[in-house]
């Protein structure tokens, strides 16, 4: 286990000895000091002034005033739980094997221990958790060959296809820089530049972009994966959560603001609450797959994030189930502290091309090294359960050296020959895809912008849609005409009633206020819209 690693690592984290005279319940300072007073300052008399060598009372405050760390830039809403992973041993009907070699996969009734956040997206840590956004959906995989996370949200899908484009989005769908306020108008200014997102906002705002809670909705890797069988030979796939025993369940956005008039906490406390009464969550990770190519028979291309595999013809195979039935002991330890990133993979699972996938591989390990610190691989959450071994040392908050038992301390260099580290074995046939292009800055192929997203419309149910129109034209109502035509036009290319429904909404809010652009529910709209209206 972790606990054991650490130990053959270093010194005792915590030796229970006591004091003399010193009772268990002590409270003591991190020196081990027993505390006599943790009532009371030293002062001068009981009236003061106070004197700079109150040493428990720095060792305290000074603590506090360093609580908190850096949120997450997004995603800084979440909440967590411990628990496992189940393979059945198969994809669908066949033996894993021939398609990957990742070994928490292959034995039927094999179990992996899982960590597993969820969380929303645009606000910080205490925003309410009935807004309309894409919730994370974040499993850390403690397998045995090393730690697996696979990094997915809600909807199977995205609204941008390359990673260049991501901070521009967040940017504008984050607060506003001058008046801290979220507005629509910088909302739909970015997306209105950005057809390809108009798959992702049919999801987003139909009741799909409200999950009643975290336990009863699904969850998908969203880009596009490869998986490596013993022969080096590689698969593209797509991985999704199925809530098989909760079903699915979205908010209307009434419904959310009713729960939001009373609670915003409420998907934390449900998830919370579900686990310490026994009622375990439970997913059924599912997959599909196709040759590893191009695909020219397809309207959309394999590596594109905005699209969804059609199910019949790339079906969900279920591959196993995870439930979680443990709380963290402690919030910032486990779920604040938690890092997950694209780039952490283990043999038999590799990455495909997929631009976005690229992109976010290089930005979870680097933001972690500045959110949480440079060693935040040593913290017990994000340790791998099993032997590290490396010649990684010093560094801020180093915590232990991750030494091999036997290993010569002296040497933290590779290669030696006086009792240094030794490269693994290889486990199988490397793949090792070939290359031959230009290297260039190059918008994909295949962009097929609204052909999905009218599936998707036509697809959900009557009051689905309902929700969807209604949801719309009150967001663009706040926004200049210009920006309102283009959301427009996009919607039509998808499917013409839906464009028409959104015209004719947008027109009949107008008639009753008498000028484009309802009055903005709050001031920081107001002055975006008139900005948006300057820079038309
Ligand atoms: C969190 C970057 C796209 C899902 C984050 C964080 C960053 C980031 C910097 C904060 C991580 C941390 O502080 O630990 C990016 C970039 C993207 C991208 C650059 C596009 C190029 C996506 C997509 C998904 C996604 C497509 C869904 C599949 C998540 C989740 C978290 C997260 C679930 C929260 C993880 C947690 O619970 O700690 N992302 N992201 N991101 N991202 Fe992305």
């Amino acid at each position: 286990s972790n606990e054991e690693i650490q130990g053959t690592n270093a010194e005792p984290r915590n030796n229970n000895a006591l004091a003399p005279g010193e009772q268990p319940e002590t409270l003591t300072n991190r020196q081990g000091h027993p505390i006599t007073d943790n009532q009371n300052i030293r002062t001068v008399g009981d009236r003061g002034p106070s004197t700079l060598e109150n040493y428990h009372f720095l060792e305290k405050i000074t603590h506090f005033d360093r609580e908190r760390i850096p949120e997450r830039v997004v995603h800084g809403r979440g909440a967590g739980a411990h628990g496992y992973f189940e393979a059945y041993g198969k994809l669908g009907e066949e033996p894993i094997s021939k398609y990957t070699r990742a070994k928490l996969f292959q034995e039927a009734g094999k179990r992996t221990s899982v960590f597993v956040r969820f969380s929303s997206v645009i606000h910080g840590g205490h925003s309410p958790e009935t807004l309309r956004d894409p919730r994370g959906f974040a499993t850390k995989f403690y397998t045995e060959d090393g730690n697996w996370d696979l990094v997915g949200n809600n909807l199977k899908i995205f609204f941008i296809r390359d990673a260049m484009k991501f901070p521009d989005m967040v940017h504008a769908f984050k607060p506003d820089p001058v008046t801290n306020v979220q507005s629509m108008v910088r909302f739909f200014d970015f997306i209105s530049n950005t057809p390809e997102a108009t798959h992702m906002i049919t999801f987003l705002f139909s009741p799909w972009g409200i999950p009643a809670n975290y336990r009863q909705m699904q969850g998908s890797g969203v880009n596009t994966y490869k998986w490596v069988n013993s022969e080096g030979k590689a698969v593209l796939v797509k991985y999704h959560w199925e809530p098989l025993k909760q079903g699915i369940r979205n908010l209307t956005q009434k419904e959310a603001e009713e729960i939001q008039a009373k609670n915003f906490n409420h998907a934390t406390q449900d998830l919370y609450e579900a686990i310490e009464r026994g009622d375990y969550p439970e997913w059924e990770l599912q997959v599909q797959w196709m040759e590893d190519g191009y695909h020219p028979e397809l309207d959309f291309d394999p590596l594109d994030d905005t699209k969804l595999w059609p199910t019949d013809q790339f079906p969900m195979l279920p591959v196993g189930k995870m439930v979680l039935n443990r709380n963290p002991e402690n919030y910032f330890a486990e779920v604040e502290q938690a890092a997950f990133g694209t780039g952490v993979l283990v043999d038999g699972l590799d990455f495909s091309d997929d631009k976005m996938l690229q992109g976010r591989t290089f930005s979870y390990s680097d933001t972690q090294r500045y959110r949480v610190g440079s060693n935040y691989l040593q913290l017990p959450i994000n340790a791998p359960k099993k032997k590290v071994a490396t010649n990684q040392r010093d560094g801020q908050m180093t915590f232990y050296v991750d030494i091999a038992p036997g290993q010569n301390p002296h040497i933290n260099y590779e290669p030696s020959s006086l009792g240094g580290l030794k490269e693994a074995e290889r486990p199988g046939a490397p793949h090792e895809p070939e290359y031959n292009d230009k290297l260039t800055r190059q918008p994909i192929d295949r962009p097929n912008n609204f052909k999905q997203a009218g599936e998707t419309y036509r697809k959900f149910e009557q009051w689905e849609k309902d929700e969807l129109i209604s949801n719309l034209v009150d967001a663009l109502s706040t926004c200049p005409s210009h920006i309102q035509e283009r959301m427009v036009s996009y919607f039509t290319e998808a499917d013409a009633e839906y464009g028409q429904r959104v015209a004719d909404g947008l027109k009949s809010n107008q008639a009753e206020s008498g000028h484009v652009g309802t009055p903005a529910a709050n001031e920081g709209m107001e002055l975006s819209a008139e900005l948006g209206q300057k820079t038309d």
